[in-house]
């Protein structure tokens, strides 16, 4: 199949192309999503086998416009209509207990929940618009890989698997949404995002995180943050912001005759001109913001190199605010795995 780009002028044509059961992929203000008719059956299930989706791991309901959720949740709590009014469109996904066979169960991965968003994205909002139905919308990487920030990334994992992608430049966000379970006694975050804990206590009261954000150890409530996850082919590690032992990183790679690379802040590459070190700059100066939006495609343009690496070493931040969504995606690119001196 050849994959088709699309931008404003052709939108028309990738809404029919969705409206015919095809695949779609749309930018947002967070990644590239992989679009689909979320009310077709078979266009759902041809979106798990584009990306190699296991597929007990639902998917997020995309809308254009937040009364379009009434057709299928059980209920509207107050508190989330609250937060549909500050945070929609934007970067905050809600689950919510769904009215019995009102998504194919491809949707919701069997669950009796389901989620959904409204993106922050002209093109995205009018394509849900055109296409007259909700959108299903998982990253648009192949499973496993690292989140798709651009058309091109998009382009790289699926083209001859997808109908087309409408092209809108790189994300401003760069980090997948925060996932709130509204479902449950308590709100409970299964997924950190640009939206944090503390904006969202600011408009509703407390929350709570799903524990195994702080534990490794423990089972996530969310199906798709259970598996391995954005990792590029490269070993990736980390070095702990505290110790900041790029040096001791750079001796023991040296020793061991790996060739590194090296994602970072434009200051600290700076700091370590003199070593000739492959690196893509996450952000000019240490910043966390800055940082999320480009840690994928520095995970994939180190990953790409027509001269492999052995090993990509990436500064890390404090596991607060957007820190955590910078350190969740992170520590799952790196395994776990910090360097050790
Ligand atoms: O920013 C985003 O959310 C992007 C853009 C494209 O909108 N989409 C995205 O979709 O990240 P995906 O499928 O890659 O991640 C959805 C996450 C998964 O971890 C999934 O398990 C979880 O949300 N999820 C979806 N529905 C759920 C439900 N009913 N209960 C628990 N977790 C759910
Ligand atoms: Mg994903």
């Amino acid at each position: 199949m050849e994959t088709t780009f699309f931008d404003k002028q052709t939108l028309a044509e990738a809404a029919q192309l969705l409206r015919e059961g095809q695949l779609v992929a749309f930018p947002t203000e967070t990644v590239y999503g992989l679009g689909a008719d979320a009310t077709n059956k078979e266009a759902v299930k041809a979106v798990y086998t584009a990306k190699n989706r296991p597929s007990d791991n639902p998917l997020i309901v995309h809308v254009a416009n937040p009364a379009e959720i009434l057709s299928f949740v059980t209920a509207l709590p107050e508190i989330a209509t609250r937060l549909i009014a500050t945070f929609w469109p934007g970067p905050l996904t809600l689950i919510f207990e769904t009215i019995p066979d009102s998504l194919p169960s491809a949707v919701t991965g069997g669950l009796t929940t389901a989620s959904f968003r409204m993106p922050d994205n002209e093109l995205t909002l009018a394509l849900i618009e055109q296409t007259g139905r909700p959108l299903v919308g998982p990253s648009a990487n192949t499973s496993g890989k690292p989140s798709p920030t651009t058309a091109e990334h998009v382009y790289h994992d699926l083209a001859g698997k997808i109908a087309g992608i409408v092209a809108d430049g790189a994300t401003s966000i760069g980090l997948e949404s925060t996932v709130l379970d509204l479902s449950g006694h308590i709100p409970t975050i299964l997924r950190p995002g640009a939206v944090t804990q503390g904006e969202i206590e600011a408009v509703i009261g407390a929350i709570a995180l799903d524990p195994h954000l702080a534990s490794e150890q423990l089972v996530p409530k969310s199906p798709g943050m259970k598996y391995k996850h954005y990792s590029p082919d490269t070993r990736v590690l980390m070095i702990d912001c505290e110790k900041n032992n790029w040096l001791e990183a750079f001796n023991w790679a040296r020793q061991m005759n790996l060739k590194i690379g090296i994602l970072a802040n434009a200051k600290l590459i700076k700091q370590f001109a003199e070593k000739k070190l492959v690196s893509f700059s996450l952000s000019s100066q240490r910043d966390v913001v800055a940082a999320s939006q480009n840690l994928f495609a520095g995970l994939r343009a180190l990953d790409e190199l027509p001269e492999k690496l052995d090993l990509i070493l990436v500064e890390t931040y404090p596991e607060e605010g957007q820190g955590l969504a910078f350190m969740n995606r992170l520590k799952k690119a790196a395994n776990q795995e910090f360097f050790e001196a």
